[in-house]
Parts: structure tokens; sequence; C-alpha cells
């Protein structure tokens, strides 16, 4: 069975006070009003993580993310984050590939493959994100052109790699623009990446991989997109920002 999981991306949003008071809203709603079987992840920004870790500590429902890191052990790298650093506050999970990071920060599959290597090298979850832009959708080469992101990046793994690894499939067009993929839509690209892990790795296996669904996804729109067979959650951005639609998304499993 694999693991039904719902992320918050928070991206660059909520100073300190704010985001105290939403994790510790959220971490409250989930231990009173979430089953048991939905894994909750909070991606807020670096320097909120050490004060959100601690809030989430003892929930035993929730869990923290970075929503990146730096695919360098330590060293001179000004400004940037290692994976050694998020642990030691407490991250299980980072995010990485996000469309906004491979657009404004021109991160390629190459440099993903390497940070999903470190990630994993320190006992931490990737969550990677794939996902094409409009036009590629247009064209009607969306598979090729997201399969293509999971073999470049993630096909060097082997399976005990591998199975620590989620999946975030985030068409670009519906990141923050209201128009979310339909279910057939989200369902169909689901169902051929996990076609994809299969052909490397075998049905049996990619049966276990979580794949999650973002873009636009909100409270009235969850139960719908959830309920395709090969859609196991959500990353969610905007709803996320406010505790009781990201809660009302992870109840509508
Ligand atoms: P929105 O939910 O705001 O569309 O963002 C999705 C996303 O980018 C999550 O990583």
């Amino acid at each position: 069975m694999r693991k039904k999981i719902v992320a918050g991306n928070w991206k660059m949003n909520k100073n300190l006070r704010e985001g105290i008071s939403l994790a510790s809203e959220i971490v409250n709603m989930v231990d009173d009003e979430v089953m048991d079987d939905v894994t909750v992840i909070l991606n807020p920004p670096y320097i909120h993580l050490e004060s959100v870790g601690k809030l989430i500590r003892g929930s035993g429902k929730t869990y923290l993310g970075a929503q990146n890191c730096n695919e360098n052990d330590s060293g001179a790298f000004t400004g940037e984050v290692s994976v050694e650093m998020l642990k030691s506050v407490g991250c299980e999970y980072v995010i990485l590939g996000h469309s906004e990071r491979r657009e404004f920060f021109k991160e390629s599959n190459e440099i993903l493959a390497r940070k999903v290597d470190i990630v994993l090298e320190k006992g931490l979850k990737p969550i990677f994100c794939c996902g094409e832009s409009l036009d590629i959708r247009e064209k009607g080469t969306y598979v090729a052109y997201v399969s293509k992101q999971i073999t470049e990046s993630l096909f060097h793994l082997d399976k005990e790699q591998f199975k620590n690894i989620v999946i975030a499939y985030e068409p670009i067009w519906a990141i923050g623009t209201g128009v979310n993929a339909s279910s057939e839509q989200a369902q169909e690209m689901h169902a051929s990446l996990r076609q994809h892990l299969a052909s490397k790795f075998g049905s049996e296996f990619a049966d276990e991989i979580s794949i999650l669904y973002g873009g636009s996804c909100k409270p009235s729109n969850a139960k719908e997109l959830f309920a395709g067979p090969d859609v196991d959650g959500g990353l969610i951005g905007g709803a996320s920002l406010k505790a009781k639609d990201f809660v009302d998304i992870i109840k509508s499993f």
C-alpha cells in the first residue's frame, strides 16, 4: 500500500511569527481531525524550519520538509543551505526540482540528479517535482517530456534508493493560475509516470511509489483530483497558506 501524502509548499511567504501561527493551527487541526493514514508535510522557508520543526515534534502525523538544498556537502557557497543543516533542524523531506527553481534558478535535470543523491545519502527523502509548460501540453508531447525529467534525474538510482522518492507532478500551467488539471489529465499523467517507473523497476515496485499532484489544488477540487487511482495526494501551494483550506484538502481523502 503506497503512502497518501499531502505536502504544503509555502514558497516565499509568511514572516516567522505568521509562519509559527500557521504551523501551530495546522498541527492542532491535523492531530484532531485527520486520519492516521495520511502523511502531512510542511515545507516552510528555510529560516522557519527550526521553529516549525519544534511545533511538529511529537505530532506523529506531520513532518518537516525544506523547499530546496545545495548539491554540495559544505563549503564556500554563500547564501546556500546544505542537507546536513536541514537534517540538524529535523527535516525529513526536501522538495527538489520545483518548476520555479528550474525556471528562475536554472536548475537542470543534471544538477537535480546531484541534489537527489546528496539528499538520499544523508537519509532524507526527496519530493521530486516534474511537469510540463503549456506549450508542451499543447504540442501533445507532455508524457515524453515529463518522463525525460524523471529518467535524467532519477533513473541512475537503484531500487533501495528509489523507494525513498516521492514524485510530484505539477503542470506549470496549473501552478498559481487557479486553473487545475482536470482529474482525467492528472490521472493520465500519473498512470503514464507509473508505467515509466514500471519499465525500469517493474510494476510491483512502481505500485509502491507515491505520486502527488500539484497545481491550483484547493478544497473544492481536491476530492475529485485525489479520486484518480494513481493520484496519491497533493503538493499544495497557495491553499497551504490557510490552515482550514489545507486541512480540508487533507480531509478530502
Ligand atoms: P499552487 O497550489 O499555488 O498552484 O502551487 C502549486 C505548487 O507549486 C506547489 O509546489
